[in-house]
C-alpha cells in the first residue's frame, strides 16, 4: 500500500541557562568548553510544537518553519536526521496494515512543521526549543528506544542548547570528559541530565521581558568562534570560574537557596558579557537602547543598564537578594523571583519604571514556570 501516512507531534519548551554555555571545543559535534545549567520553562509560553510524519508518497524531506519552507540541508538538521534513522525501530500499525522494518527508515522520506510561539532568533533560546522538539518527535515517529540522556546528544548536535530542553525543571548540560573526539567516541558523554524535576522548586517564577523581535546581529556560533580564539578571560571562566560555579549552583538549587541561585545566576549572565565584550572584535549583545519621551526632551537610555541597575538597587536595599536577572545573546530580559508574592511586585514595579507603551522597544512581559517535554498525541 502506498497511499498511507504516520503522524508524531510533540511538543517541547526553551531554557534558560543560569550558568551559561559560552564556547565549543569541537564545533562539528558541538562540544562546549564548560557545563551548564538551564531552568526550562513551561511549554505553555514559550514552546515549540513540531509534527512529522512519513509517507511512501513523499520524494523527499522537507520542512516548514511558522508556515514557511526551510532548507533542510544545513549540517546540524542532517545530523539530528541521520542520527535518528540510524536508532529506528520497527513499526507496526495492525489496523491500517503499515508495517516498517527498522531497515525502511533510510529509504522513506519525513515532512516536519514547526510552530515557536515566540520571536524566533531573538536571544530566546528558540533553536533549543526547536532541535528538542525535532528529535524528540522524530525518536517517537521512529520508535527509537533511547534514554532521554542519549536523545539529548543527538540534540545538542542541531544546537548545543537544545539538550537541557529534553527535561523539564533544572537540567545540567555536561561538557563531558573526552576532550578530543574520536570517531568512535563521538562526544557521547557530552550529555543533558536533570538535576531536579519540575515540582522540586515549583514557587520560582520567571518574567521575561519581550524587549524585540529582531533577529541578533551576531549569532552564537560566531560570537562564540571569536570568543574562543581571542577571549583570554573565556579561558580563565571556562577552567577557573565555571567549575566552581556549577557545585554552587547545584548546592543552591538542592537546598532551593535563593539569594545564593540568585546571586550566582547575575554574575555568570555578567561574566557571560564580560567575554563578549572581551571577545575581538567585542560583540554587545547588550546594546538595545528604549527611548522615553519626557516633558521637553526625549531621552535615549540602555535599557540593559537600566534594568541590572534597578533590580541592583531593589537587593541591595533589601541586603539580600530578591531577584535575579539573566541576558543571553539577546536583548530580552530574563527575571526570576522567589515566589508568587515577590513575583507580582516585581510585574508591579517593572510596569511601573519600564511600561511597555512608552518604552518603544518593550513589548510584553511573559510569565513562565518550568515544566517537561510533552506527547501532544
Ligand atoms: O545553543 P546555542 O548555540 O543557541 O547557544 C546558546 C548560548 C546561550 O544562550 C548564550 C547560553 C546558554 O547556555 O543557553
Amino acid at each position: 500500500k502506498k497511499d498511507w501516512i504516520l503522524m508524531a507531534t510533540a511538543r517541547s519548551p526553551t531554557n534558560i541557562a543560569v550558568v551559561k554555555y559560552w564556547g565549543k571545543r569541537d564545533e562539528a559535534l558541538i562540544l562546549p568548553i564548560n557545563d551548564s545549567i538551564s531552568v526550562t520553562l513551561d511549554p505553555s509560553h514559550l514552546c515549540t510544537t513540531t509534527t512529522v510524519a512519513v509517507s511512501p508518497n513523499f520524494d523527499r524531506d522537507r520542512m516548514w518553519l511558522n508556515g514557511k519552507e526551510i532548507s533542510l540541508s544545513g549540517g546540524r538538521y542532517q545530523r539530528c536526521l541521520r542520527e535518528i534513522r540510524s536508532r529506528a525501530g520497527d513499526v507496526e500499525d495492525e489496523k491500517r496494515g503499515i508495517c516498517i522494518g527498522k531497515e525502511d527508515w533510510g529509504k522513506l522520506h519525513v515532512h516536519i512543521a514547526s510552530y515557536n510561539n515566540f520571536p524566533t532568533a531573538a536571544g530566546l533560546a528558540s533553536s533549543a526549543a526547536g532541535f528538542a522538539c525535532l528529535v524528540y518527535s522524530l525518536a517517537k515517529l521512529m520508535n527509537v528506544r533511547e534514554e532521554q540522556g542519549k536523545l539529548s546528544a543527538i540534540a545538542r548536535q542541531g544546537s548545543g542548547s537544545a539538550c537541557r530542553s529534553l527535561f523539564g525543571g533544572f537540567v545540567k548540560w555536561e561538557m563531558g570528559k573526552v576532550l578530543k573526539c574520536t570517531k568512535d567516541s563521538a562526544g557521547s558523554d557530552s550529555i543533558a541530565v536533570q538535576l531536579a524535576d519540575e515540582q522540586h522548586w515549583n514557587d520560582l517564577v520567571i518574567i521575561i521581558a519581550v524587549v524585540s523581535s529582531r533577529q541578533k546581529e551576531t549569532s552564537s556560533t560566531t560570537g562564540m568562534r571569536e570568543s574562543v580564539e581571542t577571549s583570554p578571560l573565556l579561558h580563565y571562566r571556562s577552567t577557573e570560574v565555571v567549575p566552581k560555579r556549577i557545585l554552587q549552583m547545584e548546592e543552591a538549587i538542592r537546598t532551593r537557596d535563593f539569594p545564593s541561585f540568585a546571586r550566582l545566576t547575575c554574575a555568570d549572565s555578567n561574566q557571560f558579557h564580560a567575554v563578549c565584550l572581551d571577545t575581538s572584535p567585542p560583540i554587545f549583545y547588550m546594546n538595545n537602547t528604549s527611548h522615553r519621551q519626557v516633558p521637553h526632551s526625549f531621552i535615549v537610555t540602555n535599557w540593559f543598564f537600566r534594568i541590572i541597575s534597578f533590580m541592583e538597587k531593589w537587593n541591595r536595599f533589601e541586603g539580600t537578594p530578591q531577584v535575579a536577572y539573566t541576558f543571553d545573546a539577546g536583548p530580552n530580559a530574563v527575571l526570576i523571583a522567589p515566589n508568587r508574592k515577590v513575583a507580582s511586585l516585581l510585574l508591579q514595579r517593572l510596569l511601573f519604571y519600564f511600561p511597555p507603551s512608552t518604552d518603544t522597544e518593550l513589548k510584553s512581559f511573559v510569565l513562565g514556570d518550568q515544566s517537561i517535554v510533552k506527547d501532544a498525541g
